[in-house]
């Protein structure tokens, strides 16, 4: 939306009827930004860089050399470093800039640790760097660098020669060419222009840029930098979020590149390359022997160019002989706006290597408190206190488990962000106190916008202390959003997150309490009267720096200010964060949703797509709008958006303002029953979710994956994106079209001769013993999911109305049987809420079941002291039904019964503590 102004709702609501999507003409095409031009006509024409001889440097983690643009003759300086853990970084910045060229700071989690090279040169003029027994190649002229991974290449650093660096140049030095005439030329004939006219002289947006009534002053002129990857060993290309495409990325041969510049885009078109609100610009390649993955570090607007293998990616995959390739590997053009190349090779050789990889450098969420992984209820919005209330009450009153209200901006005073409004909310904390009481919690919104109104205290201090952003005249710069006019903090200044920070100090924000949570919406930053709906390019910030150098990372600063909030207002707490921006490294502080989407079925089956390609790019915690932002979804795709939303890490339902109220009670019985199934079924898996994130905190392995995670040569399962992985243990494919009673399902296949994972319907205890398609019948309540056989997961299946009252309930381990009639999984939790676990506080333990026997090993020693224990045990796949179990605790021997349900059974009240050793053996 934004339907902004209340004066014209009744014009939006029209529009919104009216309009199926966001208007694209609101947004840049590439050829309407002079940068992506000028990069991307190196395509055609290619560059000539080279390393200039006699200048190399060795030591004892990296090399430097100086590169020289042979037509221009500019330098660069060039530097390679050996990374711990199968990783490269290359960058390349000008040698004597006229002024310093911005480079990213705090996306990473920290200075990444270096690792020991080995140079040798080679007759020919090559230089081999070893490191971890992988080694990068460097050709000097043509420049190039080719990266092996145990002697597999897999990246290749300019192997198309779209090198292309923009040198900072005084104005003077360039007269303006016949620009008009150079224009038309230009689109009519890009194929015949010579190497030269890539040069940014000649470019009439290269000083200064109009896009509608907007102008971009553009004082250090033309400054772009572009290179291309290849991934030989790949077929496939994945990341780069935040779009609403496929997972597998499109060749955007005849389309526009996929955009990555954080933007408000409303009611967004699905199967589209353009910009979203987050940008993360780290790429993989697949293929069946090697993953491996670049991460290109620049904040700028960034436009990448994909290359696919062939234009036809599943005959290209049937077709393809190893070793034998007919066409040129996938690759990836990168171009940003302004910085320096810094680009990370991650070498794999796996999907999860990469991952990790990526992981080790930017981070990974910390694990959350087990509520936010619980059911949220959101709505622009909840009016009152009443309502909060009442909404609260009939949840219990239908026995629908929820554990947080939302609140969105209409309880602020005027959207004046650490206030409430007196009249709708005159006792906030007695509300909080109501919600708390039950065990639930509140979140509200705090955007970054703040209204400039001089009886408002944060807009006084802001101005008063200069903590805006400035204009380049040196003005607070105004815009116009929520509270109308409005300014911008200056996140990147360490002095105004730290007075950022203060503000949710409950001695100054006295009116929540600290087990409020907050959602950081806006944070593009979203600018209603903006170019594209957002800041101009040529705001100042702290350091000088211009936006368009650190436009994407807006938001993660604001993220950062937020977080360090919560975190000093009550150490203790785990601080909960939701954010609509992010960029690389903003898991460490935030969990992201997919923003405004829209109530229909496209829409749903993106919500996987997105999450899952978030996933990979360090976002798990990742979930959409359950039933759709804009519009009113039906009963059945409310039902099934519930029924896919469970399946996501961040489960929340949230509306628009102008749509129809859509708690579960206001719809048919039926309807309620299957939205409270599925809810249930969601509080049921809380015990794998909390693990996996703890996981994920510890080794950097996504909770949600691709198939390819754990089937790397299962070339037709690469592209299913309307299926999903959580860990290695469920296989989740959700009803995602209207009025089907059948789905068709992938299993995917373990090996080359089509062999598969043995798969037990969750529900049925049914078993799929081969991979390839299968059809499964679909009620309305059935949600197809199976656990792999071959895996233990924990439960609780006890009903309660939040999941913070759930914590000493009993558990269930649910043990699906291998082939060889194996299993084995993992367990954690702890306090749920705390930091007690990084001081050893927790239990994290490994179950394994052989030979009719289940033992635990505890990871770590158990320290912390849990009053829940083990209630059942259900083992699927046994050859013969047992007669009895004998369990083994301390050296006693106590006898359970053990009662046979179809395709499984059931080990009656083992009723062992959880952090006790035991042994389980079956009777026959
Ligand atoms: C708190 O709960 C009580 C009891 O249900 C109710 O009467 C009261 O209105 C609630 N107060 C607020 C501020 O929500």
């Amino acid at each position: 939306m934004r339907c902004v102004l209340g004066v014209l709702a009744t014009l939006c609501a029209l529009f919104l009827i009216l309009s199926d999507a966001v208007d694209p003409s609101n947004f840049k095409t590439c050829d309407q930004s002079s940068f992506c031009r000028r990069s991307r006509k190196v395509q055609s024409s290619g560059s000539k860089y080279a390393l200039i001889p006699g200048t190399l440097n060795t030591y004892a983690d990296s090399l430097t050399a100086d590169l020289v643009n042979k037509e221009n003759h500019h330098q660069f300086a060039f530097k390679l470093e050996a990374l711990v853990g199968s990783s490269f970084r290359l960058q390349i910045d000008e040698k004597q800039p006229l002024k310093p060229r911005y480079r990213v700071e705090h996306a990473l989690k920290g200075q990444p640790q270096t690792g020991r090279i080995r140079v040798q040169r080679e007759t020919d003029g090559e230089i081999v760097i070893t490191s971890e027994g992988n080694k990068a190649v460097i050709h000097g002229d043509p420049f190039r660098v080719d990266f092996y991974e145990n002697d597999v290449l897999v990246v290749s650093v300019n192997a198309k020669n779209w090198l292309y660096f923009e040198h900072l140049r005084q104005k003077s030095q360039e007269p303006p060419a016949a620009q008009a005439e150079h224009e038309n030329q230009q689109e009519q004939d890009a194929a015949v222009e010579t190497p030269k006219a890539a040069d940014a002289i000649d470019d009439p947006g290269a000083w200064e840029e109009n896009f509608k009534s907007h102008h971009d002053a553009k004082p250090y002129g033309p400054e772009a930098v572009a290179l291309d990857f290849s991934f030989p060993a790949a077929e496939i290309l994945f990341g780069i979020p935040e779009h609403a495409d496929s997972f597998v990325l499109k060749s955007t041969s005849g389309t526009d590149p996929y955009r990555l510049y954080n933007l408000d885009v409303f009611e967004y078109i699905v199967d589209s390359k353009m910009a979203l609100y987050g940008s993360v610009p780290v790429i993989y390649g697949h293929g069946p022997q090697r993953t491996a993955g670049v991460y290109w570090q620049n904040a700028a607007e960034t436009w990448v160019d994909i290359q696919t293998a062939e234009t036809n990616v599943v005959s290209s995959l049937v077709n393809f002989v190893s070793g034998s390739r007919k066409s040129p590997p996938p690759a990836a053009h990168f171009m940003s706006e302004s910085g320096i190349v810094d680009a990370f090779i991650l070498l794999g050789p796996k999907p999860l290597d990469a991952f990790k990889q990526y992981a080790a450098l930017t981070g990974t969420h910390e694990l959350p408190q087990l509520f936010s992984l619980a059911y949220h209820q959101s709505r622009w919005n909840y009016n009152d206190e009443r309502d909060v209330t009442s909404v609260s009450a009939k949840f219990d009153e239908f026995n629908i488990p929820m554990d947080t209200m939302w609140l969105d901006i209409e309880y602020t005073d005027g959207k004046r962000y650490f206030t409430w409004d007196k009249f709708k909310f005159p006792q906030p904390l007695t509300m909080i106190k109501n919600l708390t009481e039950l065990g639930r919690h509140l979140v509200v919104i705090i955007d970054p916008h703040i209204k400039r109104d001089n009886g408002y205290f944060f807009h006084n201090d802001c101005t008063e202390r200069g903590y805006y952003v400035k204009t380049r005249d040196g003005n607070d710069y105004e815009g116009w959003c929520w509270p109308g006019a409005a300014s911008y903090p200056d996140f990147f200044n360490p002095v105004v997150r730290d007075y950022y920070a203060s503000q949710y100090a409950l001695d100054k924000f006295q009116t929540v309490t600290s087990d409020v949570m907050l959602w950081n919406d806006m944070n593009e930053p979203s600018v209603f009267n903006g170019p594209e709906i957002t800041a101009p390019k040529d705001l100042i910030h702290y350091g000088n720096w211009e936006h368009r150098d650190v436009h994407n990372l807006y938001g993660h600063m604001h993220l950062m200010g937020s977080f360090a909030g919560l975190q000093q207002r009550d150490p203790n707490q785990r601080p909960f964060i939701l954010t609509r921006a992010h960029f690389a490294g903003s898991q460490r502080y935030a969990a992201i949703w997919t923003g405004d989407n829209l109530a229909d079925w496209s829409h749903l089956q993106h919500s996987i797509k997105m999450c899952l390609t978030e996933a990979t790019a360090g976002f798990s915690f990742c979930g959409a709008d359950v039933g759709g932002f804009f519009g009113n979804p039906d009963a059945e795709l409310l039902e099934r958006w519930y029924q896919t939303g469970i399946f996501l890490p961040f489960f929340r339902a949230h509306a628009h303002i102008d749509t129809k109220r859509r708690e579960p009670w206001l719809f048919p019985e039926r309807t309620r029953l299957v939205i409270q199934n599925a809810v249930l079924k969601r509080y049921s898996y809380l015990p794998l979710w909390y693990t996996a994130f703890y996981e994920l905190e510890q080794t950097g392995e996504p909770v949600i994956r691709p198939l390819l995670a754990h089937y790397p040569l299962d070339k037709e399962g690469f592209a299913i994106d309307n299926q999903l992985l959580v860990q290695d243990r469920l296989l989740v494919r959700p009803v995602m079209q209207q009025g089907v009673s059948k789905v068709d399902v992938y299993f995917p296949a373990v090996d080359d001769k089509k062999n598969g994972d043995l798969w037990y319907d969750v529900d049925t205890y049914q078993r799929q013993e081969k991979s390839g398609y299968v059809s499964v019948s679909v009620d309305e309540y059935k949600i197809p999911v199976w656990q792999r056989g071959g895996s233990i997961l924990p439960k609780k299946e006890r009903q309660r109305r939040a999941s913070t009252l759930m914590i000493n309930d009993p558990y269930t381990l649910i043990i699906c049987l291998d082939r060889q009639g194996k299993a084995s999984g993992s367990l954690y939790l702890d306090d749920e809420k705390s930091y007690a676990y990084r001081q050893g506080q927790f239990i994290h333990v490994n179950y394994e079941f052989a030979n009719g026997q289940l033992v635990n090993r505890f990871i770590g020693k158990p320290k912390y002291k849990s009053d829940a224990w083990i209630e059942r045990i259900v083992i699927a796949g046994l050859e013969r039904v047992p007669s009895g179990a004998g369990i083994t605790v301390n050296g006693v021997t106590q006898q359970l019964e053990v009662l046979p349900h179809e395709g499984h059974v059931v080990v009656r009240k083992p009723g062992v503590k959880m952090d006790v050793d035991f042994a389980l053996k079956l009777n026959y």
